[in-house]
């Protein structure tokens, strides 16, 4: 790691030396404020628009209006098969297969198509396990999937906690709930990333002990893809969703990913609609599914374009980019913020994001009782910064180094300042 300074200079000098520098220029930032240009740190909510997002969006509303249906099969990216000019994106980021991944749905509703193919109690062995605080609309999933069930969330939702008076989650202790109950749960369903903390899990070892135990593994990976390093076919879960408004920036609501491993493409067990029937037969009509080889036999509907060409285009700049370069600058990156806040604000704000499992994230929070923590982030954002707030006490802050610079971690460390000053007098 970089030996660190705390001065503009410094952070300057950082940004000439980045190589990924130039990728900032490619994305349209958000208006200023009294003067002050926005510091966009929220990437690990909402992504931030890449210029050709709007070029493809604008082509494929050309196409409809030169070719209307036409834009089916007769134009340069035939919306018929337009779904797989994610696939080599998606690869790139998850370590799938290219049979293995598909843009289709919203995150919650991919989560419920596939645990309709899944999730499949039978005798003891029914509860799903997910983590304690997970994102809510993972626990409303699978507590709706028991009640589908006829089961009873309160016995059979089980809960990873982290241990008494601590904030993360231990692989030992999955563990040992697998050994004690294993033989009971049929589903664990996890994120790559744990939204609130930062925190990123083991999920190799996460993979390795539900196979052991016969368990389904199913991973939630919105704060995953496009963050951290990630080998979905070596690491075998069952499947995988995620979205990609986040650090994916295909703009909000946008058309997620979704991964089904190789070993289910011979699985009929799923939900059918007529763009999972492979291509060759689909326009025959034929009453009977002809099922689309691997995670595209998941697909039901013909997906919304204008949705999926913001995706398209943004897997593009992060195939520019190559993810193992944004890797190790976003490690700098976050570790620089983080560095700058510790020092400077060490006795009134800490971090609640694990040094050595963090992707962009910092789980900001105050230390110092005696401060308004919400009255800080309304102040921080007074000042420009966008950051997001999360119940009940900590301000996540994400930068993202596609768009993000070193100066961005440093005038955020400005502004900080500012905000306490203000907030104290
Ligand atoms: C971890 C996690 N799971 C699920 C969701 C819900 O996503 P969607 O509204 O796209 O279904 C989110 C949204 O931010 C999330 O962060």
């Amino acid at each position: 790691m970089t030996q660190f300074e705390d001065s503009r200079a410094f952070a300057q000098a950082c940004d000439r030396d980045d190589a990924l520098a130039a990728f900032r220029g490619q994305f349209n930032f958000p208006v200023e404020k009294d003067g002050r240009a926005p510091i966009y740190l929220c990437g690990n909510s909402l992504g931030l628009q890449p210029q050709l997002a709007v070029d493809y969006v604008n082509e494929e509303l050309a196409n409809w209006h030169h070719y209307a249906v036409d834009g089916h099969f007769h134009t340069a990216h035939p919306w018929v098969t337009y779904h797989r000019r994610a696939v080599s994106g998606f690869v790139a980021l998850t370590g799938a297969r290219e049979s293995e991944v598909i843009a289709m749905n919203t995150l919650t509703v991919n989560l419920h198509i596939l645990m309709a193919s899944f999730y499949r109690p039978e005798g003891k062995r029914r509860k799903i396990l997910i983590e304690a605080g997970a994102f809510p609309s993972d626990q409303y999933a699978a507590a709706s999937q028991l009640r589908l069930h006829g089961f009873d969330p309160a016995s059979d939702l089980l809960l990873w906690a982290p241990r008494e008076g601590k904030l993360h989650l231990e692989t030992d202790d999955l563990a040992a709930m697998l050994d004690r109950e294993g033989d009971e749960i049929a589903l664990l369903l996890l994120p790559g990333v744990q939204y609130y903390t930062g925190q990123v899990l083991d999920m190799a070892t996460i993979c390795e002990l539900g196979a052991m135990h016969g368990c389904v593994v199913g991973l939630d990976l919105a704060h995953a893809v496009g963050n951290v390093p990630l080998s979905l076919h070596e690491w075998g879960p069952d499947f995988a969703s995620w979205c990609t408004y986040k650090y994916l920036n295909a703009g909000p609501g946008a058309i997620a990913g979704a991964f089904v491993h190789e070993r289910h493409h011979n699985n009929d067990r799923f939900l059918h609609g007529w763009w999972g029937n492979r291509l060759e037969t689909r326009f025959k009509m034929r009453p009977d599914f002809d099922a689309a080889v691997g995670a595209e036999a998941w697909q039901m509907s013909n997906p919304p374009i204008l949705a999926l060409a913001p995706v398209v285009a943004s897997l593009h700049l992060f195939e520019q980019a190559g993810f193992d370069a944004l890797r190790s600058k976003s490690l700098q990156l976050t570790a620089y913020l983080d560095w700058l806040v510790e020092k400077r604000f060490g006795a009134q704000i800490g971090t609640i994001t694990p040094e050595e499992a963090r992707g962009c994230q910092l789980s900001l929070v105050v230390r110092d009782r005696s401060i308004d923590a919400r009255g800080l982030f309304d102040k921080l954002c007074e000042l420009n910064v966008t950051g997001d707030w999360r119940y009940p006490d900590v301000i996540r802050v994400a930068p993202v180094p596609l768009y993000n610079s070193f100066e961005d971690a440093y005038e955020f460390a400005e502004r900080l300042g500012m905000a306490l000053s203000a907030i104290r007098s």
